[in-house]
């Protein structure tokens, strides 16, 4: 066993669950995963090889073939090619006369891409090692170029290369209340876990993370629910493309946050929580830790919370490895406990069957702030804000053509419109509302608003403006679909990779009618069939998108049209002589030429 293996194991106790931040750590001391590593860990947890090598070949960080002493992952998303990501990460390769995909022959670079990085209000990003480098310019690419020819340690980089900006452009109820650490689990302890649960029903507080589910009632579902021990996670994967408001939280708003959990491990009867953090914000795992910490010096965690006996409480943080569907409720807890992100059946729900099939709540990052906000200032104070089916404030990451990028806060209703005008945007042709598994609005549904009732949304507004090809933005979402989908089931696998490549046709002008037809039946197909979110939601662009900017697609096939270099049906003719036939039948029809 290689003495990285076996300094990584002790580090996390031999603990199988532990399996995802195994690899994470080799990954980060030897840049691969050997054969002989896979099969050290699985002997060193007790795991059967395959389940090792399921894990390491599942998330898009884990590389089992040797990449550069440098490694690259190019944000791919949207936003990043409408900044120019593409020019940038072909004048990367030429410096060092790569293809993407390949080592430099010297072993110091490799250049992949990966779906995005969370960072579209500061694109085009890459990640470097896995550290974010964010608002890539030429210049940029050319410093970077010269430090990596150099073989620069990462700690000597210029620091203004990493630095990450919070952007908030719009403060409402919960970026603009002070808070205290502490002040929401004191005000628990106060209530009591029934009475908090009361306020929290009151508030009529829904998840933020996309399907709105009453956060009450999955708190109360728990609490109910029979089990050896009960455990909250908080959803920090934010893996959907234009999503960026849970990383501005958890960097500016951590206190928040930290509480929220607090206080809904009280009120389930939960001792254990996770903070599950996207792989792609390794800047936030530093200040998350030494948070941790002073909560346990301060005792807002650990046991005997605030002096309460029987109060106990603590927080682990688990770094995520590049998948998207880890997002998903059950792939993540999949993931926590050592395993692919794979969704799970449901029924069972994880608040009667999740971490280790013991009850578990699962609320995003937004919505685990809101909750200490509801429990230091009262349900009434939430609900000054928002409509009455949708109450309280929402928080949106606008990124796109706008010229204000950031996060704005409002209150649940607003307009569209209004919050296209605070970020500057002219000329907009097309907004997708809650990433590419959400809502593509046209220019005439710009009054529509922000809402559970209306176009609901985990926070995601990218825009778009009368320069932008629709059909680039759909092909863009559908490789990331094609990319991210985990392949469980086929459908989601085949439908995705179908879409994908209907899609890259019809871009690259070599579409037809029948791609056309095509796409619309597999989006269907999918949304219908479908095991988790994510597949049933891959089609939502290509049918959206034909319902609303059906021009576009039928312009790609219009300019690429066969035009015949003879008359087929006049050639013909000498056939027709000789078969003595001159009916409508023996003619050829437009159609079927
Ligand atoms: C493919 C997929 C990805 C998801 N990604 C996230 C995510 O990154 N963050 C999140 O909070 N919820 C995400 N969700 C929703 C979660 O499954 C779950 O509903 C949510 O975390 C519950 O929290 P809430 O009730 O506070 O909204 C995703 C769902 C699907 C299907
Ligand atoms: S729908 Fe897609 S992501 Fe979900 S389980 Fe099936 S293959 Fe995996």
């Amino acid at each position: 066993m290689s003495g990285d293996v076996s300094a990584v194991l002790a580090k996390h106790q031999h603990d199988p669950t532990r399996l995802v931040q195994i690899l994470r750590d080799l990954m980060a001391a030897q840049r691969h995963l050997t054969p002989q590593d896979l099969t050290a860990i699985a002997k060193g947890l007790a795991l059967p090889r395959g389940r090792v090598e399921g894990v390491a070949g599942f998330y898009s960080f884990f590389a089992t073939e040797p990449r550069g002493a440098y490694r690259v992952l190019f944000s791919d998303s949207i936003t990043d090619r409408m900044a120019g990501s593409v020019e940038l990460r072909q004048r990367l390769l030429d410096a060092f006369h790569l293809r993407l995909g390949e080592v430099s022959r010297d072993g110091l670079l490799s250049v992949d891409v990966t779906s995005c990085t969370g960072l579209c209000d500061q694109g085009p990003a890459m990640l470097v090692n896995g550290v974010a480098i964010p608002r890539l310019t030429h210049a940029r690419i050319g410093a970077i170029s010269a430090l990596i020819r150099a073989s620069s340690p990462m700690e000597w980089w210029p620091e203004n290369l990493f630095s990450i900006h919070s952007h908030i452009e719009r403060r409402d109820q919960v970026l603009s209340t002070p808070f205290e650490r502490g002040e929401a689990v004191r005000a628990a302890i106060r209530r009591g876990p029934d009475g908090t649960l009361e306020e929290l029903q009151r508030s009529g507080l829904r998840g933020r993370g996309g399907a709105g589910f009453s956060t009450a009632t999955k708190w109360t579902a728990c609490r109910g629910a029979e089990g050896r021990a009960r455990f909250l996670v908080c959803n920090a994967d934010e893996g959907e493309p234009g999503t960026f408001k849970d990383r501005v939280l958890l960097a500016d708003h951590l206190e928040l946050v930290l509480d929220g959990m607090t206080v809904a491990g009280h009120t389930v009867g939960a001792k254990k929580g996770f903070l599950y953090l996207r792989g792609e914000y390794p800047f936030l795992v530093q200040p998350i830790l030494a948070a941790l910490e002073e909560r346990r010096h301060e005792r807002w965690l650990g046991s005997e919370i605030a002096g309460v006996p029987g109060f106990d409480f603590d927080i682990e943080l688990h770094v995520g490895a590049g998948a998207y569907v880890c997002g998903e409720e059950s792939a993540l807890i999949e993931s926590l406990e050592g395993k692919r992100g794979i969704p799970r059946n449901r029924p069972p729900y994880p608040v009667t069957h999740g971490y280790l099939g013991q009850p578990t709540v699962v609320n995003n990052v937004e919505t685990l702030a809101k909750c200490a906000l509801i429990a230091s200032h009262g349900a009434e104070f939430f609900k000054l804000r928002g409509t009455a089916k949708s109450t309280g404030t929402k928080l949106l990451s606008v990124s796109g053509d706008v010229a204000r990028p950031g996060i704005y806060e409002y209150g649940f209703g607003v307009p569209v419109s209004q919050v296209l005008a605070d970020a500057g945007a002219e000329r907009t042709q097309a907004v997708q509302v809650g990433g590419p598994s959400g809502t593509l609005l046209s220019r005439s549904e710009l009054g529509r608003r922000i809402a559970f009732e209306d176009v609901p949304s985990a926070g995601a507004l990218i825009v778009f403006d009368e320069s932008r090809s629709i059909l680039d933005v759909v092909e863009s979402f559908a490789a990331f679909f094609a990319h991210e989908s985990c392949g469980f089931c086929t459908p989601c696998r085949v439908g995705t990779t179908l879409a994908a490549q209907m899609m890259g046709r019809l871009c690259h002008g070599r579409g037809t009618r029948r791609d056309v037809k095509d796409l619309a039946r597999v989006a269907r197909q999918m949304r219908a069939t479908s095991h988790c979110g994510l597949g049933s939601s891959a089609g939502n662009p290509v049918l959206h998108a034909l319902e609303k900017f059906r021009p576009s697609f039928d312009k790609a096939l219009a300019s690429h049209e066969v035009v015949p270099s003879f008359d087929l049906d006049e050639a013909l003719a000498p056939a027709r002589e000789v078969t003595g036939r001159e009916d409508e039948g023996a003619h050829l029809t437009e159609e079927a030429t």
